[in-house]
């Protein structure tokens, strides 16, 4: 479980010595994806079929973590029971759960003692709702080489008023964390924090125990203040924060199109996914991504474009489904039409109904024949 010593490692690039410990953050309540969060936690959404955290271990797996320990809170008891020790996925899983939310800092402190990991040993910490094509191995490699505290992957985003920025100098080093630009002159780098740290082990000892703490507002800007090093690596390859619906129905689709990478999509990449015991009539359409999960039914003449249809939904003939997500053993009816729009589990929507953009259905909810239209005729 111990990152091999240097001298095991070859000479030639001691840099590139791969983390073996993670970390993975999978305890928040995902208030934004719900309803798909009312009886799932965000990391155990599928995604192109599996639950989402499977691509962020496979990934860590393939970039040669051994150890995983996962910081659990929020609907704690369905991780183990699906992901077991991990031998399935050729990790050693562990498993610790606050009674309480202690945010992402505590949960780091909270978890650090079931590390192996030397005190002067790089530990990977994840944040369990993004998807990204990272180079681990090049963080790792980053922090090993500027001989860093804490070393953050960064990416750059379009508009950053909605994040909190985090600019470095030429070197690297990060500079300030920044809160969100509320004024144009505000806007001083176009770099956000994307979710992936390395902390040399000894400083996640360190963190506060036993209270709530936030790595982003509270362990960072402190690190900093008191003269830390702490490195940024610029990686501007694929990056999505799952956390809305609509970036979750992204993702998937963009798994299923093989846009974002992972080794653990259950199938060949292309315009749809169809997984083992779902029904798609002949002559319905999938397009864009959609994923058709097992037991799934998509009727005669249905279009689902860009969309993901968990376990045990069913599209009734001639509906339209575009980017959005239909929940487990949900009914969307004859001729409705979804776009961009969420279906809780178990939900119905009858018939000849218009859902359009950023419609929540609650798991559940029982919606009449025709009763939500956005247009006039019938
Ligand atoms: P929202 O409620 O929609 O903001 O989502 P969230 O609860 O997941 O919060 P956020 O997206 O900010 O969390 C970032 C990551 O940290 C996610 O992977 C969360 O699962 C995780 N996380 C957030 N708070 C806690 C916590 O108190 N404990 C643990 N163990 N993980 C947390």
């Amino acid at each position: 479980m111990r990152a091999h010593p240097a001298s095991a490692a070859g000479a030639a690039d001691p840099t590139r010595r791969p983390a073996t410990e993670a970390i993975l953050l999978v305890g928040g309540k995902g208030t934004r994806l719900r309803p798909l969060t009312v009886h799932t936690p965000k990391p155990m959404v599928p995604a192109a079929g599996v639950p989402f955290l499977t691509h962020q271990l496979a990934r860590a797996r393939a970039a040669g973590v051994e150890h995983v320990v996962m910081a659990t809170s929020y609907l704690a008891e369905v991780f183990e029971p699906y992901f077991g020790d991990g031998s399935a996925l050729g990790l050693h899983l562990e498993y610790v759960t606050e009674t309480d939310p202690l945010g992402t800092g505590g949960a780091l402190r909270n978890v650090a003692h079931r590390l192996h990991s030397a005190p002067d040993e790089p530990v990977l910490v994840f944040n369990g709702d993004i998807l990204t094509g990272l180079d681990i191995g090049a963080l790792v490699a980053a922090h090993r080489a500027s001989s860093a505290d804490v070393s953050l992957h960064l990416t750059r985003v379009e508009d950053p008023r909605a994040f909190g920025l985090v600019p470095t100098d030429p070197d690297g080093r990060v500079t300030a964390f920044l809160e969100k630009p509320q004024t144009p002159e505000e806007i001083v780098t176009d770099q956000i924090n994307a979710g992936a740290y390395v902390f040399t082990r000894a400083l996640l000892d360190a963190i506060p125990a036993g209270r709530p703490v936030s790595v982003e507002r509270e362990t960072f800007p402190g690190l900093l203040a008191d003269g830390a090093h702490l490195h940024g690596m610029v990686d501007s390859t694929y990056w999505l924060d799952l956390g809305t619906p609509e970036a979750f129905v992204r993702g998937s689709a963009d798994l299923v199109l093989g846009r974002a990478p992972s080794p653990a999509v259950p199938g060949r990449r292309g315009e749809h996914l169809v997984l083992p015991g779902a029904d798609v009539a002949d002559d319905a359409k999938l397009f864009a991504g959609t994923c058709v999960a097992e037991g799934a039914v998509i009727g005669s003449g249905a279009l689902v474009e860009g969309s993901a249809v968990l376990a045990g939904a069913r599209i009734e003939p001639g509906a339209v489904v575009r980017d959005s997500l239909v929940g487990a053993n949900a009914r969307v009816g004859a001729n409705s039409v979804l776009v961009g729009a969420v279906v809780g589990d178990n939900a119905e929507i009858g018939p000849d109904n218009e859902l359009l953009h950023g419609t929540r259905v609650w798991c559940d909810a029982r919606i009449p024949p025709a009763a939500i239209r956005f247009s006039s005729d019938q």
